[in-house]
């Protein structure tokens, strides 16, 4: 810490007594954030005095947790070679356990985790993620994603735990708990809710799109998660690309200032999101209440100029850059980061080892939801001979979902994951066949699992109808397929759907024997054969209610939610088990 500040002093000092010492250029760098290759060179981060470097989709740090460890280690050399050496935070997009690093424990999405209905087991994993996330040198995450998705149209509905504001508001309250540890005490990272607010409501589930319910249903729909994940404390909230009734979020002063700051006493960073600063009206963006701004991908220049002419104009005024700044200096202050500037060494043992992986496991058992279960197919007999069918199948990184190692996920096995095939031949005592694309000549077995699902996405590039469009709501033909011909030979099938959302499977149900919606598992595979074989008996209940055909979807988003003319196939809270 600066030799000037004195350590016996409250944070909130040490906080004035160091903004006291800051020049506009300082300040500026505290609120940058940037990635850690390409965007700036090296002595920029020192000589700008940079505050923050997320790591995410692009070149890793290193080849394993030591050299990843290392180069944050460097990095954060420079900012203590700077004037005030004021530490630097480095955040990564940690949202279902360390999904950055192959070999980190990969928990379900938080669809799944919403399933589960399991707080305690939602702390933990975040536990379990933030130990995981600083072994590898980061103490921000970006993460847990809060929304409330009303159409399953969008591309992040998995990144969310629920539909409903009850369920989230209880599951932020508890991964925020879990991720920073318990109020009051020392923590050593800070969690990030986001996206605020707004961005699982869009019209037509669009990634971005402009959400146009009323202040009202904002306030009573979605602003309770956000409530919840500050009372918990959490260090961090995430603006979103959205727009409320056409004002862009990241410009969206009552809500970031007046409401979130104002009216929740929310004391912590706000950062931007993406490029925020040339997307949405540069100092606008500050002028909002923005704290933080990821500068990446060509903004930074403009950036750090475009506030400090901003500033200098009287754009911006002095007090909203010492509120942002102060806000950034408490939470590193809080996580005891001017003392504990580095990463702890002695965590790199605990990454991916199997106390982690026997949560995930868990988890995995219990966000699996029975949707059919006809004549008792299942429990699996240990001794029945069994077909697996299909990729998904045993592919960990297609059972995963986007933010799996890469940005938008695997479509083939990661390290030290599980796949569903490898987890029912531990507990087969049979020989298993596995039939990749449905072309085996397969006919002497009693039971068919069938895996099925969505190819991994991320953010736009899951939007169902929006730019990129890859994405539907019913199987793909190659899948709709493999259920027909297994059906078709008069063998008992179970269906398992590998996906982000609810689809459209009304004509599957039927066809299948049983059912089960599987969301993205993570990488512990073993977990559906331990439910699937009867270990443990399924206790997963949907987190959405289940469209039954497309034209659902067409009444399910923005201020209708569920038209009430509409059915659900299923409804919230739906799920069969075996001693029922
Ligand atoms: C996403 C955020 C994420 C950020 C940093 C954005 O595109 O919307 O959820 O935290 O990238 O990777």
């Amino acid at each position: 810490m600066s030799k000037e500040i004195k350590t016996d002093l409250t944070i909130e000092q040490k906080v004035e007594a160091l903004l006291a010492q800051m020049t506009l250029e300082e300040k500026i760098g505290q609120m940058t954030q940037v990635r850690h290759f390409d965007d700036i060179s090296i002595s920029d981060i020192r000589d700008k005095f940079i505050g923050s470097i997320i790591h995410t989709q692009g070149p890793t740090p290193g080849n394993n947790a030591f050299e990843w460890q290392a180069k944050f280690v460097q990095l954060q050399w420079l900012a203590l070679s700077t004037r005030l050496a004021i530490p630097m935070f480095f955040g990564v997009d940690a949202v279902h356990g360390q999904n950055t690093y192959a070999g980190a424990t990969i928990f379900p999405h938080n669809i799944g985790m919403g399933a589960t209905r399991n707080a305690k087991l939602v702390e933990n994993a975040a536990a379990i993620t933030a130990i995981e996330a600083r072994a590898t040198g980061f103490n921000w995450i970006f993460s847990p994603c809060i929304a409330i998705p009303y159409n399953e149209k969008w591309g992040r509905v998995y990144e969310a735990f629920s539909e409903s504001t009850e369920i989230t508001t209880e599951l932020a309250k508890a991964s925020v708990r879990g991720h920073q540890g318990e109020l009051g005490k020392q923590i050593s990272l800070i969690a990030t809710a986001k996206h605020f607010i707004g961005d699982g409501s869009t019209d037509f589930g669009v990634e971005g799109g402009n959400t146009t319910l009323s202040e009202e249903e904002v306030f009573k729909r979605l602003l309770p998660p956000y409530r919840a994940a500050v009372e918990a404390g959490v260090g961090s909230v995430m603006a979103s690309f959205n727009s409320l009734n056409e004002v862009p979020m990241h410009a969206h002063r009552k809500m970031i200032t007046d409401v979130l700051k104002g009216q929740l006493k929310f004391d912590g960073i706000v950062v931007s999101d993406w490029k925020a600063y040339s997307r949405f009206g540069e100092n606008e963006v500050i002028n909002a209440g923005v704290d933080v701004v990821m500068a990446v991908e060509g903004d930074f220049n403009m950036y750090v100029e475009g506030v400090r002419n901003g500033v200098l104009s009287g754009v911006i005024p002095q007090e909203r850059i010492d509120d942002a700044v102060r806000r950034i200096l408490k939470q590193k202050f809080r996580i005891g980061l001017f003392d504990n500037p580095f990463p702890d060494l002695t965590l790199i043992n605990k990454i991916g080892i199997q106390e982690h992986r026997d949560v995930a496991r868990q988890a995995v058992r219990e966000s699996i939801v029975l949707l059919k279960n006809q004549n008792n197919t299942l429990p699996l007999k240990k001794n029945a001979k069994i077909v697996v069918v299909g990729e998904f199948g045993n592919n960990s990184g297609l059972q995963s979902g986007g933010w799996t190692i890469n940005w938008q996920g695997m479509t083939e096995n990661y390290a030290g994951a599980t796949t569903i095939l490898e987890g029912i031949k531990k507990l087969a005592k049979h020989e298993v066949v596995y039939d990749a694309d449905g072309s085996a000549n397969v006919s002497d077995v009693d039971v068919a699992v069938i895996v099925v699902g969505e190819t991994p996405y991320a953010e736009l590039f899951g939007d169902i109808g929006g730019i990129i469009n890859k994405y539907q709501l019913t199987l793909t033909p190659e899948h709709q397929l493999l259920v027909d011909k297994y059906t078709a030979k008069g063998i008992r099938t179970v269906v398992v759907l590998v996906s982000g959302r609810p689809l459209v499977v009304t004509k599957q149900i039927e066809q299948a024997d049983a059912f089960v919606a599987a969301w993205f598992i993570g990488s512990e595979g073993a977990g559906i054969a331990e439910v699937l074989f009867g270990d443990y008996d399924f206790i997963g209940k949907l987190p959405h209610s289940w469209p039954k055909s497309e034209e659902d979807y067409q009444g399910k988003y923005g201020p209708n939610f569920w038209d009430d003319t509409i059915e659900p196939l299923f409804p919230l809270g739906f799920g069969l088990s075996y001693n029922k």
